[in-house]
């Protein structure tokens, strides 16, 4: 016994000098694994401030509409009526009553006859990209992303060793024009692109809803160049007035496009659920790459439960005009107080302002603004080379913070722009 536990300690002596490199996957390595970690320079506070902090950060729900009491509703009653499916093990496509419910909506919304086997049920947006990644793509293949885009999905692609290139959007969404060149420059060099990862609605950072004309064009040339398209509808729901032009996945009539959605942005994040949508047999051979035997069927009846008790769609009508306000205050803020220093669209939906910089750079400015009590990220970090591929935006995200402090963002930015140049 004795001689067991020596021997069973010598062996763990044997691994204490091994390093986590050396035993990490090309694809871990890829995303910087067993590397000190930069995941806090993009949110950190670059230094300390005197005045209360007003957090620009995240892109989240404003925790203040969070539903807390109807989701203990809605998962009493499931607890009540059906613990005992509720707490087993609930297949890998997820509970089929929340993916008939889902079909009903989208079938309304995207103007296509969804069913249930239409969606796979996944942990939040990013495990649905995750997933559709690990389904189609090859290390090497080749994959369009905008520039900047949603750092999440970059890194999700970029650890799948997919070979990426960004293309750039304006005031109209992604270029397609942009599209085109890097599909002529990847055939070129004798590479099939394999996939377009895009999020056409009230973009992460950008604020940019695509054009109904770009969307045409975009479904057309990626037809012509066999390019699945991955369309991320994360902030869709969340107009201020009009709804978003139609969906890629409804113009092609669910064809060549696998739609990602999530209850993230719309109920809360720490729900982690969102979904996959497209055609049966898309979904079909998703399912097979999923081997984490699916997510929670107590809280996918949890959510089908609220969602098909009408409360959703309640909800959306009542959060839509909170956010429209805070884009209105934070923007009259911001041409007020900075009129001379940034340049900046309006988004129509969406959590983001992204503010251009006009004069310092934006690294110059966000360590201004953290002295005047502001924390945003800079755009940098939504691009692949960080180093070189933005130094003139931030994005302020205006979901969480309230109408007051969103009021008080201007004359603090304006006074972070002047102690930038020196000024101050
Ligand atoms: C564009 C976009 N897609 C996906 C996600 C991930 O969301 P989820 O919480 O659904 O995984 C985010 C989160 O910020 C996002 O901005």
């Amino acid at each position: 016994m004795a001689d067991g536990a020596a021997k069973a300690r010598k062996a763990g002596g044997h691994w204490q000098d091994v390093e986590v490199r050396s035993l990490l996957s090309r694809a871990a390595l890829a995303v910087g694994a067993g590397s000190p970690t930069d995941a806090g320079t993009m949110w950190s506070l670059p230094a300390e401030s005197e005045r209360p902090l007003i957090v620009l950060g995240a892109g989240v729900p404003d925790p203040a509409t969070t539903p807390v009491e109807d989701l203990r509703a809605a998962l009493d009653h499931v607890l009540s009526e059906d613990a005992e499916d509720a707490l087993s093990y609930g297949g890998v496509l997820g509970y089929s009553g929340l993916r008939e419910a889902l079909a009903q909506r989208q079938s309304r919304l995207d103007g296509v006859p969804l069913e249930a086997e239409s969606f796979l049920l996944n942990n939040g947006g990013a495990g649905s990209i995750d997933t559709v990644c690990k389904a189609f793509l090859e290390p090497g293949d080749a994959v369009i992303i905008e520039g900047p885009t949603f750092s999440g999905s970059a890194r999700t692609i970029r650890g799948h060793l997919a070979d990426i290139t960004q293309v750039p959007l304006d005031q109209d969404g992604l270029s397609v024009d942009a599209v085109a060149r890097a599909l002529r420059e990847a055939e070129r060099f004798g590479k099939q692109v394999k996939l377009l990862y895009t999020v056409p609605d009230f973009h992460n950072p950008t604020g940019a809803t695509l054009s109904l004309q770009r969307r045409y064009d975009l479904l057309e040339l990626c037809a012509d160049h066999r390019v699945l398209i991955l369309e991320d509808t994360a902030y869709t729901d969340l107009y201020f007035r009009e709804p978003p032009p139609p969906s890629l996945f409804g113009l092609s009539q669910g064809q060549g496009v696998l739609k990602v959605g999530s209850f993230s942005k719309v109920i809360a994040p720490g729900l982690r659920v969102g979904w996959v949508q497209g055609r049966p047999d898309f979904v079909e051979a998703l399912s097979r790459v999923r081997y984490d035997m699916g997510i929670s069927p107590l809280l996918l009846r949890a959510i089908a439960e609220y969602a098909g008790s009408g409360k959703l769609e309640a909800h959306l009508e009542e959060v839509r005009p909170i956010y429209a306000q805070k884009c209105d205050v934070l923007s009259r803020s911001l041409m007020e107080h900075c009129g001379e220093y940034v340049r900046f669209r309006k988004p129509t939906g969406g959590f983001f302002l992204w503010v251009e910089c006009l004069g310092p750079s934006a690294r110059e400015v966000r360590q201004a603004a953290a002295l005047e009590g502001l924390s945003f990220p800079g755009g940098d970090g939504f691009f692949l080379n960080r180093e070189r591929d933005d130094t003139t935006h931030l994005r302020l995200a205006f979901s969480t913070a309230s109408l007051e402090e969103l009021a008080e963002v201007g004359p603090r930015l304006r006074a972070a722009f002047r102690r930038a140049m020196g000024e101050g």
